[in-house]
């Protein structure tokens, strides 16, 4: 059997409420519905991502805390979540304290990646894996990176969107230059965009001219019918098939396999 190790793509911005979680939960289905086998994980204690695809907390046995802090492998946590080909690592509040259990191990920034690393992934198919980071660059966010191919940045069109980039930039950078030196960019994705709205097309412009090709041309629009679905804990493609949200992450997912496709 061949080892296909999945591509590994942490969906990360250090700012709070920029479109992470909606993006890796609407995209991971989107590339379920195109016949891809993909993993999610939650990396966030606040477990939005877990929620958003309708898992209680009571229904989350075993989570990311036991991946990283415990000796459970990441396929005895993954769990179905009612969408063909698509398997969720769940997160509790829990998750909170691993950040401090890690700083005092000798390999704190590798875990995950050597838990990704030690799968069989000729007998656990899998595409894709997405990870769900938290609003902060701490260890939880470090190890995502660390285990991580690249890097899919949502963005909010709003004030100064490069601002909080360039710091994440440079984190990038300090993780190439240490534990990761393969870790690239797989993309930015414009989230909340009106685009009745001056300031969001600014925002676009001057993002695509800083940026240029890094900048997907699939841009999610501001809606509604996008915030409302995590509350019924379904992905935007159950909520509302055939709403502006779904065919936008439609249209992301297939710009990404295309980019996928030619390299
Ligand atoms: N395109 C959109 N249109 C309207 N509302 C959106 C859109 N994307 C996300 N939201 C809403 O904005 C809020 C923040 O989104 P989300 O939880 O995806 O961001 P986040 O970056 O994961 O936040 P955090 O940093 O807290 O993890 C949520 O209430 C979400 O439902
Ligand atoms: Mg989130």
């Amino acid at each position: 059997m061949t080892y296909r190790r999945p591509r590994v793509i942490s969906v990360t911005n250090q700012k709070g409420g920029v479109g992470k979680t909606t993006t890796t939960i609407n995209l991971g289905v989107a590339l379920a519905l195109q016949g891809k086998s993909v993993g999610i994980i939650d990396l966030d204690p606040q477990g939005n991502a877990s929620t958003a695809l309708g898992l209680e907390s009571q229904e989350r046995l075993k989570t990311t805390y036991d991946l990283l802090v415990g000796d459970s492998d990441l396929f005895s946590i993954f769990v179905k979540v009612g969408v063909e080909g698509l398997v969720l690592a769940p997160a509790t509040v829990d998750l909170s304290s691993a950040d401090l259990i890690l700083s005092k191990k000798s390999d704190q920034v590798t875990v995950l990646k050597d838990k990704i690393n030690s799968i069989d992934f000729g007998q656990n198919k899998l595409d894709y894996i997405l990870i769900d980071c938290p609003p902060s660059l701490n260890l939880l966010t470090i190890n995502a990176l660390v285990a991580s191919d690249s890097v899919l940045v949502p963005l909010q069109a709003e004030f100064l969107p490069l601002e909080g980039l360039s710091q994440l930039m440079l984190s990038v950078k300090e993780i190439r230059d240490t534990a990761n030196p393969g870790l690239r960019f797989e993309g930015i994705v414009l989230t909340m965009f009106d685009k009745r709205n001056n300031l969001s097309r600014q925002v676009e412009d001057d993002v695509r001219d800083n940026l240029k090709g890094l900048v997907y041309q699939s841009v999610i629009p501001r809606s509604v019918k996008l915030s409302e679905a995590p509350s019924y804990g379904k992905s935007i493609f159950d909520y509302s098939p055939r709403s502006k949200g779904a065919s936008a992450y439609k249209a992301l997912a297939l710009e990404i396999l295309a980019r996928h496709d030619v390299n």
